[in-house]
């Protein structure tokens, strides 16, 4: 492909549009440029419109697909509507990064995946916690520092913090809880740290017991004060609530690993962030989003003692905590698309976290440990 700007199109202009991809893209205008966004808000649109100078604005995503061509179609629209508008517009031209997660069941991961294949497309789940400390966090384990990590725990604990601007809190439009939101970024940084193993069984519970009784987004409210980039939806109805408020599972591997798991938007316990991987010859723990100066640590032994060494990982880095990190996967993506680099996120690490993410449901749902032959394949015609 030649050096002219990749035409980008947006589907949905909501939070994580205005506040990440949208600057991103900014960021990089060298090699990209948003020709049209589409919302079915009209007065989100017109909220990007007077942000950012946006002129051609669609409410109707398809029209916008029809009518433009595009290089490259973000999909940031709420989780029930990835795989719509992900094969729309790999079936219109285009490659695409969609956010995360890229799909909620292993088939509907493989039939994303086969579209892309059919149209010599990339698609690309936006797995943007992968940057900058997780980025550090595999160097560690791919040097050989902790030997073979056989136990990984991760986990995210708001203790009042469910998402207060869109739609996470039903089921129709988010498909679940904390754990396809918060937890999805977990299990897919952790995986991409070892390699990505191949889970065999998952383990799981989910528990709706706050938040749909009590308002429980004293943690999330205070982000969404003052001017946004973005038009947010109506504050979470504890009423309208169908979803978990906590997720706890147990993941197993391939190569005899095991990997606890908690993720929480409401529960009665205190605020945790962490990665923690423990290998036989060292342990690491990432203690990302817990505000310290140094979140990271070897726990090894030498001879008779016992050695607890601090990481050197830039935090202040984009993408380490306050950033998102977007501008990483949307560099690679526009590498991939400008045949300059090799992709961040491989379709087999997207289908191991759907599969996961499908099976955990499924544990929960069941009340009993499933395995990852249990589940459904997509066929290709
Ligand atoms: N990568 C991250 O760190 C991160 C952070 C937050 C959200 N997300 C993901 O981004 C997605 C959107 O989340 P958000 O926080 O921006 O939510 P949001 O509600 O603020 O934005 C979604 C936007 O999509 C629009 N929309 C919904 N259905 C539509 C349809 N059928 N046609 C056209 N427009 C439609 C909504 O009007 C809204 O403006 C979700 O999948 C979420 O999981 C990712």
């Amino acid at each position: 492909m030649n050096r002219e700007k990749l035409r980008v199109g947006i589907i949905g202009t909501g939070f994580i549009a205005g506040t990440q991809h949208i600057p991103a893209i900014l960021k990089l205008k060298d090699r990209m440029e948003i020709v049209a966004v589409a919302d079915n808000r009209p007065e989100a649109l017109e909220h990007i419109h007077k942000v950012y100078g946006i002129d051609k604005l669609y409410t109707d995503p398809m029209k916008m697909l029809e009518e433009n061509t595009f290089d490259l179609v973000h999909v940031c629209t709420a989780n029930n509507t990835h795989k719509l508008f992900s094969i729309a517009a790999l079936r219109a031209g285009a490659n695409v990064l969609c956010e995360k997660p890229l799909a909620l069941t292993k088939k509907d991961a493989q039939e994303m995946l086969y579209e892309a294949k059919k149209a010599g497309k990339v698609l690309m789940t936006c797995q943007n916690s992968r940057i900058g400390g997780v980025q550090a966090l595999k160097k560690i384990v791919d040097n050989g520092t902790l030997g073979e990590v056989y136990y990984t725990e991760i986990e995210n604990i708001r203790r009042r913090g469910v998402p207060t601007w869109g739609r996470f809190h039903t089921q129709a439009d988010n498909g679940g809880g904390p754990f396809c939101d918060l937890g999805v970024h977990y299990l897919d940084s952790a995986l991409y740290v070892l390699g990505n193993p191949i889970f065999t069984s998952v383990s799981a519970n989910t528990f709706s017991k706050l938040a749909n009784t009590y308002d429980c987004n004293q943690e999330t409210l205070p982000a969404m004060t003052g001017k946004q980039p973005f038009l947010p939806r109506d504050d979470y109805d504890r009423n309208e609530f169908d979803v978990e408020d906590y997720a706890t599972g147990l993941v197993r591997y391939e190569n005899g690993m095991q990997m606890q798991m908690k993720f929480a938007w409401a529960v009665n316990l205190p605020r945790a962030d962490a990665y923690r991987f423990a290998g036989t010859k060292q342990g690491l723990v990432y203690r990302k989003g817990e505000g310290l100066e140094n979140p990271a640590s070897l726990y090894g032994q030498d001879g008779d003692n016992l050695l607890n060494t601090e990481v050197e990982i830039d935090i202040t880095k984009p993408g380490a905590m306050d950033d998102f990190g977007h501008y990483g996967i949307i560099k690679n993506i526009t590498d991939v698309i400008l045949g300059e680099g090799e992709r961040l996120i491989t379709p087999e690490e997207m289908v191991n976290v759907a599969a996961i993410i499908e099976a955990f449901y499924l544990s929960s749902k069941e009340n009993r440990e499933v395995r990852a032959e249990e589940l459904e394949n997509f066929v290709e015609p």
